[in-house]
Order: C-alpha cells, then sequence, then structure tokens
C-alpha cells in the first residue's frame, strides 16, 4: 500500500543517511523532474545543495531566461547559471549518427558538472532527476537499447561523484504527482517534457546554428498557437522538428527550394508509449502558415501520425 507521503519520508531519509554532512551538485533542467528532486534534495540536506543550471545551446527560445526566471531563488534553490554553448556546439560539428550525438551531449553534461564541481570544492554527490523510462529505454544491454537517455549511462572512471537519483523508479505521472505533493506551482509541474539533449535531437543529422535557428523559431509558433487554442494542457508534448529534407516550392511567382519542418504531438501517460494528438486541422493550418510565413527557408510542413510504438516519440 504505498503512497506518495510515504514516498517522500523514505527518500528524505535514505538522503540524509547517504549524504551525511557533504555536498551535493545538482543538474537542473528546469524541467518537471530535475526541480522536484531539486526541493527534495533542498527538504532533505538544505544549503549543503547546489543547483546548477546548464546551457547548452540547444534550449528551445527563451528557456534559458525563464528556467532561471521560475527558479532562481526558489524553493530554497541556489542556482549556477553556465554557459556551454560552445562547448557543446563544438563536439557536435558534423556528428550526424543519433546514439552519437546523444552519448556526445550526456558526456559533455558530466564534463560541465565536474568542472564545476572543481571549482566549488568538496562535492561528493551528483543527482539528477532521472527517471525509471530514461533507465529503460537505455537498455542495460546493447541489443535493448531504444535511445541512450542523456543521464543514464554511468560516470567515467575518473570522476569521484556518488549519484543520488531518487526518482529512479518513478515515471513522468508519479513525478507530477510528487511535484504536486511537495507544493510546487502547477505550471512547473505541468510543464511538458523536454529531452535533456534537448533540440539536438530535434535536428535530424548534423546540427548547424542555422538549422537549430529553424527549430527554435517554428518551435515557439507551434507552443504560442497551441496555448492560444487552449490545448497547452490537454496534449502531452508538443514539438517540431527539422528533418532536413528539402523540397520544391512556390512562393510569390518564385520557385523555392528549402526546408520542410515535421509537428510532433503525442498524447501519453508515462512516455513509454504514446498515440499521436489530434490537433483540429484549422490549428494545424494557422500553425503551418504562420511557420511557413515567418521562419526562413522553410515551405512544406507536415505532420507526424504515428504512435508510439512503431515510432518513438522524438524523432532520435
Ligand atoms: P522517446 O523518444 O524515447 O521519448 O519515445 C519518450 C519521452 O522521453 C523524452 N526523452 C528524453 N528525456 N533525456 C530525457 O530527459 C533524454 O535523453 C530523452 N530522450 C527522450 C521524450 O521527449 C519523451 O517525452
Amino acid at each position: 500500500n504505498w503512497s506518495m507521503d510515504d514516498f517522500i519520508d523514505l527518500q528524505i531519509d535514505k538522503i540524509r543517511k547517504q549524504v551525511g554532512d557533504r555536498k551535493v551538485l545538482l543538474g537542473l533542467s528546469g524541467g518537471v523532474d530535475s526541480s522536484v528532486v531539486g526541493v527534495l534534495l533542498h527538504k532533505a540536506i538544505g544549503s549543503q545543495l547546489t543547483s546548477i543550471f546548464v546551457d547548452h545551446g540547444l534550449l528551445r527560445k527563451g528557456e534559458a531566461d525563464q528556467v532561471m526566471a521560475s527558479l532562481e531563488g526558489k524553493f530554497g534553490l541556489n542556482i549556477i547559471k553556465v554557459d556551454a554553448q560552445k562547448r557543446f556546439l563544438d563536439k557536435l560539428t558534423g556528428v550526424s549518427d543519433p546514439e552519437t550525438k546523444r552519448k556526445i551531449i550526456g558526456n559533455e553534461f558530466i564534463q560541465v558538472f565536474n568542472d564545476e564541481a572543481i571549482k566549488l570544492k568538496g562535492i561528493d554527490f551528483l543527482a539528477q532527476g532521472t527517471l525509471y523510462t530514461d533507465v529503460i529505454e537505455s537498455g542495460t544491454d546493447t541489443a535493448q537499447t531504444i535511445k541512450s537517455h542523456h543521464n543514464v549511462g554511468g560516470l567515467p572512471e575518473d570522476m569521484h561523484f556518488e549519484l543520488i537519483e531518487p526518482l529512479r523508479t518513478l515515471f513522468k505521472d508519479e513525478a507530477r504527482e510528487l511535484g504536486e505533493k511537495l507544493g510546487m506551482p502547477e505550471a512547473l509541474v505541468w510543464r511538458q517534457p523536454f529531452p535533456g539533449p534537448g533540440l539536438g535531437i530535434r535536428v535530424i543529422g548534423a546540427i548547424t546554428e542555422d538549422k537549430l535557428k529553424i527549430v527554435r523559431d517554428s518551435d515557439l509558433i507551434l507552443r504560442e498557437e497551441i496555448k492560444n487554442a487552449g490545448l497547452d494542457r490537454s496534449i502531452w508534448q508538443y514539438f517540431t522538428v527539422l528533418p532536413g529534407i528539402r523540397s520544391v516550392g512556390v512562393m510569390g511567382d518564385g520557385r523555392t527550394y528549402d526546408y520542410t519542418v515535421g509537428i510532433r504531438a503525442v498524447n501519453s501517460i508515462d512516455g513509454m508509449t504514446a498515440d499521436f494528438a489530434r490537433i483540429p486541422w484549422d490549428v494545424l493550418q494557422k500553425i503551418s502558415v504562420r511557420i511557413v510565413n515567418e521562419v526562413d527557408h522553410v515551405n512544406r510542413i507536415v505532420y507526424d501520425i504515428t504512435s508510439k510504438p512503431p515510432a518513438t516519440v522524438e524523432w532520435e
């Protein structure tokens, strides 16, 4: 007879015993999972916690500022923002294989945490918002791996952190329930999921600044129109992807040969399975017209109507 209240007490107790009077660094993304871990850790160990928000250059438009504004100084959290855009993008230059991209991003996160821990001195633990879904999909042997989630895979040998992952047995819906129990605001608890590798896995293939801009700008339009239509709480997750193909179009009286943007929107409980969302045609039309008109180098919009399985939510 398992309840969230028991879970909270149990985890706080466990964290206190594990940490003692030592110090913990938390990788905070601004999403539900790591924020919940932050609040839980702060309850357990107070100022022994320092949080780090990494801007890896693969965030959505306005996201870094929004995250800092909504979390810095709130819930007792003290956050260091690290500008790591250049180091992530440099490492990713020319890399097009999805798993290689994911591993580079996951590894770079750890390197950034390590660099910050050295500066802060005396950090023994690294905390993350890893969910059960991340663990399952990343697989225990290569044959089982569906995709390597950025926060799973362990730490390099030469790093001396111990991991703290209190949500490792929970699914997304349970992480949200936990957030509500901890008194976190609705807007934060019900934020749509956003993967750690960010827009890096939504630009299909090799990442360039120009392609990131297309995904960022089209994603903002999609989010605005989903909100205008009053669908932002009812659709579980929605975003745009740039498959990288170009096709022929006509604008004014000229030929165009430009990019296609894909719209992905799904409903799910826990991310393990998902059904594509039935966005009304008129809303889709508005999104399509706006993206083609407002985002340079896009002349075609497609809507992804596959569920998971057989597709996954993200394209990479
Ligand atoms: P997939 O693409 O595996 O996505 O069907 C299921 C859910 O997980 C999110 N996702 C991730 N979240 N790190 C994360 O924190 C990751 O590496 C990662 N990959 C996918 C995805 O956005 C969806 O909500």
